[in-house]
């Protein structure tokens, strides 16, 4: 696995996110072919930029998909470019809570990938899209919206990051069988759109030091974007030392 991606949301002060931060320094040595990636709240994102000296890669949580200009409360792919390299883009909790849609998602991936941001596109079906069998059709629509008219020559620089809206936060985790089905769908859908060139597909949605290691050992998936768990040192940290090993 190339990523492990620490998607902070909306906890931590300052104090607390550096704390963290310090703690992650710790406890996670520089293992360079893993890319881990923290997603500290936008309050944090700058303090954690200067105390991080390149330590970790950062990531955004949400970007506006305008470059700048009269968006109050936004900010924009333009001005995170100088302290990220990735940012999540299509989060559920942004489609479900905020209202986002397709549309809106694809104009966020085209910001990053126009201010060289990688965007983290996360996807994922419903609990009951999932009992009425509209995975396959969610999963496609997501990727055909989100990455229209993004050209073959940006889309090595897309990451997928498979969360379906059941398994966040609630410890459930699909059967092992049901996720290589869920990546077989998005690796068929970016085939189908760009040919040969294929991209990063990661697992999200209540990875923990338990499950990772089933996670881990399923050779389709590139990474785990990890929610809670990745508000603790020691928790991360262990899931981190399980891909390396
Ligand atoms: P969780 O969150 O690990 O707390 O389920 C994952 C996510 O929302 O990215």
């Amino acid at each position: 696995m190339k990523y492990l991606i620490g998607n902070w949301k909306m906890n931590l002060s300052i104090g607390e996110s550096l704390d963290l931060l310090e703690e992650l320094k710790k406890s996670i040595d520089d293992y360079k072919p893993l890319e881990v990636v923290l997603c500290p709240s936008l309050l944090a994102l700058m303090p954690v930029y200067s105390k991080n000296n390149g330590y970790f890669s950062i990531g955004a949580q949400n970007c506006f998909y305008e470059d700048k200009g009269s968006y109050t409360g936004e900010v924009s792919a333009s001005q995170l470019k100088e302290l990220v390299q990735y940012c999540l883009v299509g989060h559920s909790e942004r489609r479900q809570i905020f209202g986002e849609k397709n549309t809106d998602i694809n104009l966020k991936v085209k910001a990053c990938l126009r201010n060289n941001i990688k965007p983290i596109l996360c996807i994922g079906e419903t609990l009951s899209q999932r009992q009425d069998n509209e995975t396959e059709s969610v999963l496609r629509d997501q990727i055909d919206g989100a990455l229209m008219g993004v050209k073959s020559d940006e889309i090595s620089k897309v990451i997928i990051a498979y969360e379906p809206v059941w398994a966040i936060g609630s410890g459930l985790v699909p059967e092992e069988r049901d996720l290589n089905i869920a990546i077989e769908i998005i690796k068929t859908q970016i085939a189908f759109m760009y040919g040969n060139l294929k991209v990063p597909v990661l697992y999200g949605g209540s990875v923990d030091g338990e499950n990772a290691k089933d996670l881990v050992s399923i050779p389709q998936l590139d990474g785990l974007l990890v929610g809670s768990s990745s508000l603790n040192a020691q928790k991360f940290a262990i899931i981190e030392e399980i891909i390396k090993n």
